[in-house]
């Protein structure tokens, strides 16, 4: 690790699998600060879905969808999703979108924050940003599915609620067998809130 908390995002190896390089590539041959305070979050764009999917892939805990998803969540649902941004790579995003058939609750497809910046509470200002979100104001709660042995995710989760001092209750999400793989765990449905209806909207996201 540099002075400054820096680090490479990926491993030199993995760098030289692809070719050409792409713009996630190219800056993380740079340094990425791991400092959270020059982490800003933005809405994503389009040109940020080949950089989603890959962070995605390299993250682990995450289950990898195709390309073409991600470049409807940063297309389609910008408007509920987030990206977090340091020295021009990707380090962290969160996919939501207000569920069809409950819009009061924006549901979190999937959060995911680059290993070498976890822990540094990027996860909690995504969901935060993401609740802020025009595109999420009429949710009165988060929704999320978490599985069992997702320990940072179901703290993360219950951190997020605990901080807006709310409720985190857990029911039924999705069986073993929903999955149609035998070694697909559980996941629980989690429903925070309600969210405190002072929530400041952000109005350029
Ligand atoms: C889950 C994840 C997004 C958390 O991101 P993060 O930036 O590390 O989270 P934060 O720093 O905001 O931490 C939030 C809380 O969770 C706790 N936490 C995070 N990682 C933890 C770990 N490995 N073990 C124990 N607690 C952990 C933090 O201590 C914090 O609690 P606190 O506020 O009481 O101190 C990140 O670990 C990740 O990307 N995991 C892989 C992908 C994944 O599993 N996503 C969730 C399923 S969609």
């Amino acid at each position: 690790m540099g002075p400054r908390g820096e680090v490479p995002l990926t491993e030199p190896e993995e760098i030289a699998e692809t070719s050409p390089l792409t713009r996630y590539e190219i800056a993380s041959r740079r340094s990425v600060d791991t400092d959270p305070e020059t982490i800003t979050l933005r809405a994503p764009e389009s040109r940020d879905g080949a950089e989603l999917w890959r962070l995605v892939r390299r993250s682990g805990g995450l289950e990898e969808n195709s390309c073409y998803a991600y470049l409807l969540l940063s297309t389609h649902f910008a408007s509920t999703c987030v990206v977090a941004e340091s020295a021009g790579s990707i380090v962290g995003f969160v996919a939501g979108y207000i569920s069809p058939s409950e819009p009061d609750a924006v549901f979190v497809w999937q959060i995911g924050v680059a290993p070498s910046v976890r822990r540094r509470g990027l996860g909690k200002r995504l969901l935060q940003r993401l609740i802020s979100c025009r595109g999420a104001r009429s949710a009165r709660y988060l929704e999320a599915t978490v599985a069992s042995s997702n320990l940072p995710s179901r703290r993360l989760f219950d951190s997020f609620a605990a901080e807006l001092g709310v409720t985190c209750r857990e029911s039924r999400g999705f069986e073993r067998e929903d999955f149609g793989d035998a070694s697909h765990e559980a996941e629980h449905l989690l429903r925070i809130g309600p969210l405190p209806e002072s929530q400041e909207c952000d109005e350029s996201h």
